[in-house]
């Protein structure tokens, strides 16, 4: 399975090299295709608001306000009807292609499962939008679907009698079982809204907005086709003759077709049962979990960078519970660590300039931790020779790293990149250990840990704490995010790296300050 996977996601990172080359990392609408639900979902809403202005809501208006909005008022309500339906489209296909590579990237499983079974819900609650949305439009198609529908659903026979009887002849079908159906399509986006909002409640800064360029581009794309392909309705419904020719919208209705060929009861087994094993996905097969991130209260000060910088609402701070002078302390909810490490990185006291012989930092991972990591990279940097000794940090989820060792490179693999404490590459320079580090994992804006590496170039621009300090040469450090496609390229750039610093001048401390002025080693 996890050699399959790795072919799935090299196969999404191939693709998403391609629009990383067209849009830049920073609007790949692969790395963005939650926010693009959230876009598509908000224009569905305004332009359905506006649509609803026009909309008449009787059995026997719908179909004409509809026209009327669509060749009368072509100019705005028209656009917004167009708007409203391939919008609409647009958010099944980012929704399925959220989930496919949610899968593939392996981001579903153990404590992330969360986010995994709360999102099989929208499925339901997307589908039930769009087809109730045809519905309304009274045509041949919502003849098609009310009757298909409301026979499916009779298959469960928990109705009083049967709901299909309505369409069977004009006389019977009420105006007041059309508004039923006007009620539930305007009620399940907001039921939607919510299990959204529920969805993403273990993602700490969720990305619910596209950046502004994709949001445009996007925008401009859906105005675009609303102009030179306006929604439009098919013949209006007529109770009294079958349908021949209907067009169908494959994206809300390609299972349609089916409900004619398998049984009703069938057709449940398969919607009900695949919904169920997709929720159970997490636990099937089990996953080996790492064990979570522990605090060390005589070393936590209570300072809240590992809560700002945790992905996964995994810690929180607490009253403190020992005497000391400190009022809170760090505590981590085992239960939604995913191990990542980037609390360990944002740590003050995660340092290798402690004096201490222990390096025991306020948090840190039990199977890799950070005295483990200054032990394994000065034995590492002793073995370096040459005049371009250089320690590459990668991550585990990252490109191949083991490609990189020589005489002159050692790779170090991190659970992420984010868990790399700045002081680590101030130290390694600094004290002379290598003549240079480089820096790799996940391509920008697509981090396994979600921030993994948007949190160390931050940290390195000195724009976020724990930052790097300032009498590090910045010309000792490269980096290169490399995804798991760019293994060539990467070998490629730390050779580079090394011509690099090859002529660079020898690295000397800057002058001691006057006694009082001297920043402490372990910032
Ligand atoms: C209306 C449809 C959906 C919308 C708008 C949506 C939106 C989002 C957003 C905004 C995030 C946070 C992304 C981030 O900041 O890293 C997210 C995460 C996630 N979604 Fe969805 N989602 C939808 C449907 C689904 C479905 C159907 C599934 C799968 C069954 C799913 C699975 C996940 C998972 C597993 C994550 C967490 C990824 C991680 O831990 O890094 N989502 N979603
Ligand atoms: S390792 Fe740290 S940052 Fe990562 S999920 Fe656990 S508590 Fe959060
Ligand atoms: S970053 Fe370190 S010192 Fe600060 S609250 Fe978290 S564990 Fe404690």
């Amino acid at each position: 399975m996890s050699g399959l996977r790795t072919v799935a996601k090299a196969a999404f990172e191939s693709v998403e090299n391609f629009f990383d080359r067209a849009f830049g990392p920073e609007l790949n609408p692969m790395h963005q295709l939650g926010a693009l639900g959230w876009f598509f979902y908000w224009i569905v809403i305004v332009s359905g608001v506006y649509l609803y202005i026009f909309f008449d809501t009787g059995i026997h208006q719908a179909y004409e306000s509809l026209e009327y909005i669509t060749n009368v008022q072509w100019y705005a309500a028209g656009v917004m009807r167009s708007l409203h339906r391939y919008a609409s489209d647009a958010l099944i296909i980012v929704m399925i292609l959220h989930l496919v590579r949610e899968f593939v990237m392996d981001r579903y499983r153990g404590a992330r499962w969360f986010s995994w079974f709360t999102g099989v819900p929208l499925l339901w609650f997307v589908f039930a939008c769009g087809i109730t949305g045809y519905w309304m439009v009274w045509d041949v198609l919502a003849q098609y679907i009310a009757i298909t529908t409301t026979e499916w659903l009779d298959t469960l026979g928990i109705f009083g009698e049967t709901i299909a009887r309505n369409f069977l002849n004009p006389d019977i079908l009420s105006g007041r079982f059309f508004t039923l159906m006007v009620f539930i399509h305007i009620a399940v986006p907001l039921f939607l809204l919510l299990a959204m909002w529920i969805h993403i409640q273990r993602q700490n800064y969720a990305k619910v907005n596209p950046p502004k360029g994709l949001a445009i581009g996007t925008l401009g794309m859906l105005l675009v086709l609303s102009f030179i392909k306006p929604a439009v309705s098919q013949p209006p419904a007529d109770l009294s003759i079958v349908p021949a020719v209907i067009d169908l919208d494959w994206f809300y209705l390609a299972a349609y077709p089916l409900l004619d060929i398998i049984p009703g009861l069938t057709m449940w087994a398969i919607a009900v049962g695949g919904s169920l094993l997709l929720a159970l996905l997490p636990w099937l097969p089990p996953r080996r979990r790492e064990a979570a991130a522990v605090v060390d209260l005589d070393n936590c000060n209570g300072c809240g960078r590992c809560v700002d910088d945790c992905p996964f609402t995994a810690v929180i701070l607490q009253q403190r519970t020992d005497d000391t002078a400190f009022s809170e302390e760090a505590i981590v909810n085992s239960s939604l660590c995913t191990s990542c490490g980037i609390c360990v990185g944002a740590c003050p006291t995660s340092t290798p300039f402690r004096r201490t012989s222990e390096l025991v930092p306020g948090i840190d991972l039990p199977d890799q931790g950070m005295q483990a990591l200054r032990d394994d990279v000065l034995a590492a940097a002793a073995k370096l020779s040459g005049e371009t000794r250089v320690i590459v940090f990668g991550c585990k989820n990252g490109p191949d790293l083991q490609r990189l060792n020589g005489p002159a490179v050692a790779a170090m693999e991190l659970q992420c990149i984010g868990m790399l404490p700045p002081s680590f590459v101030d130290f390694l320079i600094t004290r002379h250990h290598v003549d240079g580090i480089f820096l790799t994992g996940c391509t920008l804006g697509d981090c396994h840990n979600r921030l993994g590496n948007k949190w160390t170039e931050q940290r390195l621009a000195g724009e976020r704490d724990p930052y790097l300090r300032e009498r590090v040469p910045r010309e000792r450090i490269g980096k290169f995010w490399a995804g798991l496609t760019h293994n060539k390229r990467l070998s490629q750039e730390v050779a580079a790296f090394q011509e690099r610093i090859k002529g660079l001048p020898p690295y000397h401390r800057p002058s001691r300050k006057p006694s009082g002025q001297q920043p402490a080693e372990s910032s």
